[in-house]
């Protein structure tokens, strides 16, 4: 069987994070400039379905059977070993790399999960189909965050800017102009379980203090949704806004996010946000092309481990 690499990218949520969990809508974008990639390579002189994963961002070098069957690397593979009917495993070395950051809020482990399902099912010569790849990597993703939207999922199959709420048909979206955005790293980690988890004990706790925020989200997302397709680029700065005074209130952000997001808006930005999971992880600003250089300078001196630049653009 020849070797097999396929890659991945991240993703963005712009508006709608944690809300979405609870079927209301989010806008996320896919996050073209830093990939997932796995390799999946035929295993000589080892025993028949004896998979050797070496996952360096994640700190696996050993057999799939050593890492247990709840290891999500694990469960996803055999997710797709069982969809594809396979009654053997394969006899192969699986290798993953990621300029992604684990726990970040850029969607890592969907990325994860796509990269493998993809690179896996060429090296067992079937092509998944988009829809298929989808919804595998939507079961890879229970397997790690219990409750999860399948927005990451969605955004990092497909590649293409979304609008999207669980149950409903996916809709893809161009919008009119270009918008851009500084991504800033607050150089905190924290799981998406953990953040997720910690909002639904207080969903359950507390419904009346948390149910409107989650409510607030949901129609800045609804109301986000037309000035992307007018251009309204003020207007979605101030959604961006208020989307994190509701997520800072359900506890999601934390001080070096705080720190970074006031920076944006002393500088200019239109809007500023955590992405994400949030706890930690990365922020976004809505910027101008005059204003990018100066937002970009000012997280980065406020203490942004890595800052980039990311475009909207009604082609993407
Ligand atoms: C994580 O990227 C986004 C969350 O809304 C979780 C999810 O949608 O599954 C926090």
């Amino acid at each position: 069987m020849p070797v097999k690499t396929a890659n991945a990218c991240g993703k963005l949520i712009l508006l709608g994070e944690h809300a979405v969990v609870y079927d209301s809508p989010a806008i996320a974008i896919p996050l073209l400039s830093l990939k997932v990639r796995a390799t999946v390579e035929p295993l000589i002189g080892k025993p028949q379905g004896s998979i050797q994963i070496k996952a360096a961002p994640l700190g696996i070098d050993q057999d799939i059977d050593d890492l247990g069957k709840a290891h999500f690397l694990a469960q996803t593979l055999d997710l797709l070993f069982d969809y594809l009917g396979l009654l053997k495993r394969p006899t192969c070395r699986l290798t993953l790399s990621s300029e992604l950051p684990i726990g970040a809020g850029l969607g890592s482990s969907a990325a994860i999960a796509v990269a493998l399902l993809r690179a896996m099912s060429a090296f067992l010569g079937y092509t998944l189909k988009p829809q298929e790849l989808n919804t595998l990597a939507f079961q890879s993703e229970q397997a790690v965050h219990g409750r999860p939207s399948g927005i990451d999922n969605t955004v990092i199959t497909y590649e293409k800017p979304v609008y999207y709420q669980r149950g409903k048909m996916i809709e893809f979206f161009q919008p009119i102009r270009e918008f851009t955005f500084v991504v800033a790293d607050s150089g905190v980690r924290k799981s998406t379980r953990e953040s997720t988890g910690q909002v639904a004990h207080d969903l359950a706790a507390n419904p009346t203090f948390i149910q409107p925020h989650l409510d607030a989200i949901a129609e800045l997302v609804r109301e986000s949704k037309r000035s992307f397709q007018i251009g309204d680029i003020e207007a979605l700065g101030r959604a961006m806004n208020a989307d994190q005074e509701h997520l800072s209130a359900l506890r999601l952000s934390c001080p070096e996010l705080d720190a970074l997001i006031l920076a944006a808006r002393q500088a200019g930005a239109l809007g500023a946000k955590l992405t994400g999971g949030g706890m930690g992880g990365h922020m976004l600003a809505l910027v101008t092309p005059e204003i990018q250089t100066a937002v970009s300078e000012a997280l980065s001196a406020a203490g942004s481990p890595r800052v980039f630049l990311t475009q909207l653009r009604p082609e993407d």
